[in-house]
């Protein structure tokens, strides 16, 4: 693969696009080899074979679509250069078909790919192989490819299944959540419960939703990097390589050991520690047990799910102009600091608009931007364990869930739809807006003459035509301090 300075002349006028995170996944491992016998992104006939039956249309076994999703006004050229997010060129595609999804209408390219430069993203990026940079090795290798650290018990049975079939072990650490770092780390923690020479080699993988034919996927995957058997919780048919299935483990408190369930006296066998269970540990702070998991390991869950009295969190108002919730945010915001404890950061919405926002109006557009730009921030304050405090119009659900999802990957998020009723919020009108609203003064006025969508996933609803300003305060206080995330006084 070349490595080069700049865009070579001959490359620079060609159109440039930046694909999604998951098609930027598919293209490293299709540069890589990993993807083989697949050299670009599948065209029509392709995908349709291979949705239909999980096959190319030469009936060579390959599980999911790999396609490339385009604007439409990218669908007219012969090459394009395809870019990592900030910019530089990874590779270029020689556009064999420009085509439209019979579903989703996208449009799409298809093509083979000619290598740039090798993407040098992503956390530990030094670990990551291309298969033919892995010496050749004769005799069996069994893979695991997970999303998952792997406890006391997933390092037993995988112990187990190498040893009976004399395997060298390989662990695929599937990259693309929000703590891919936490899981190489948790991963290269546990190495020395591991047979000796194991390989730990992360893949950028984002799961794709469909369990089976994510499977099948992984097969291809540890085929590629010369694994002779995948490690599987379920046998399935018609995969890469063979599935192992382990036996069932389970922990025997008699002789505190994990072992195969058929050796264990029944009444020693100790219940499993529900997901669930994990979570409230997590959350609360508190250890999770050493027979469940290495410490490694549990002091990597730990980072990943910290607990809630120092994870991140936005508490996002929504509601009209004039409905409060400037008012109560920054009560809050006062409240929160008085305590102590957290770090706050208030994103009031006439606020942002000077600042972040300046020069956006209110078409929906705009809107959507500022909700996005706030959201944008939110979500990196949540990530550093602070908290946001955000109080815009926000009058579209749609956009108002995008945010829940950005922040929620990171760090928890709270909406409160502060329900004050329009006639209220006129009758205040303290900025004098309605009345220039009515006065056809102000085009677009949300609740005059722009909708605002009421919040039907409201965590708290508050409404201050009701209540006082301290009274409403009182209640979003009491739900971070009944959530966990605020010590109670
Ligand atoms: S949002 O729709 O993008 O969320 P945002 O909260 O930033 O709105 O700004 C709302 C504030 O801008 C209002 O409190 C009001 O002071 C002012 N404003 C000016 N024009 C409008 C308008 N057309 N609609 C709503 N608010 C407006």
């Amino acid at each position: 693969m070349t490595v080069e300075a700049g865009l070579p002349d001959t490359l620079r006028d060609l159109p440039a696009w930046t694909p999604d995170p998951v098609e930027l996944a598919d293209l490293e491992l299709i540069l890589a080899g990993v993807y083989r016998p697949l050299t670009g992104f599948l065209g029509s006939f392709d995908t349709a074979m291979v949705i239909a039956g999980g096959r190319l249309a030469d009936g060579t076994p390959w599980p999911v679509p790999v396609t490339l999703t385009v604007p439409k006004d990218l669908t007219g050229h012969e090459r394009i250069v395809l870019q990592d997010p900030e910019g530089v060129p990874l590779a270029v595609l020689k556009v064999g078909e420009a085509w439209q999804d019979p579903t989703t209408q996208a449009w799409r390219l298809a093509g083979p790919l000619e290598a740039l430069r090798a993407p040098a993203h992503g956390p530990f990026h030094r670990l990551r192989r291309r298969p033919d940079e892995l010496d050749a090795f004769e005799g069996g290798v069994l893979a695991v490819a997970t999303r998952e650290p792997l406890h006391r018990k997933q390092l037993g049975q995988l112990r187990q299944v190498a040893e009976r079939l004399a395997a060298k072990v390989l662990v695929l650490p599937l990259l693309g959540g929000e703590h891919d770092e936490s899981l190489v780390r948790a991963l290269l923690g546990v190495r020395k419960e591991l047979p000796e020479g194991t390989q730990i080699i992360p893949v950028p993988l984002p799961a794709r939703g469909d369990r089976e034919r994510d499977v099948l996927l992984h097969a291809h995957v540890a085929a590629a990097y010369g694994a002779t058997h995948l490690l599987a919780e379920r046998e399935m048919e018609d995969t890469a390589i063979p599935l192992v299935v382990p036996e069932p483990w389970a922990y025997d408190a008699d002789v505190e050991v994990w072992r195969p369930v058929a050796r264990i006296e029944p009444d020693h066998v100790q219940a499993e520690l529900t997901p669930e269970r994990l979570n409230e540990l997590l959350d609360a702070g508190e250890p999770v047990p050493d027979w469940f998991t290495p410490p490694a390991v549990a002091a990597e869950l730990a980072l990943a799910r910290p607990p809630k009295r120092s994870r991140g969190i936005t508490v996002f108002f929504t509601g009209l102009s004039g409905s409060g919730k400037s008012t109560v945010a920054r009560a809050l915001a006062d409240a929160l600091v008085e305590r102590g404890g957290r770090t706050v950061t208030l994103l009031d919405g006439d606020v942002v608009r000077r600042m972040l926002s300046a020069g956006l109006t209110f078409s929906r557009a705009d809107r959507d931007l500022n909700i996005r730009r706030i959201g944008f921030v939110a979500a990196e304050i949540t990530r550093h364990g602070g908290t946001a405090i955000c109080a815009p119009i926000a009058p579209y659900a749609a956009t108002r869930a995008e945010v829940r999802r950005m922040v929620s990957a990171v760090g928890d998020f709270i909406l409160v739809h502060v329900a004050t009723p329009l006639e209220e919020c006129e009758r205040r009108d303290r900025k004098g807006l309605y009345a220039k609203a009515r006065a056809g003064q102000i085009p677009e006025f949300t609740g005059i003459s722009d909708p605002y969508e009421e919040p039907d996933d409201a965590d708290l609803t508050l409404d201050t035509s009701r209540l006082t300003p301290d009274e409403a305060v009182a209640q979003v206080l009491d739900l971070l301090v009944d959530g966990g995330w605020v010590r109670p006084e």
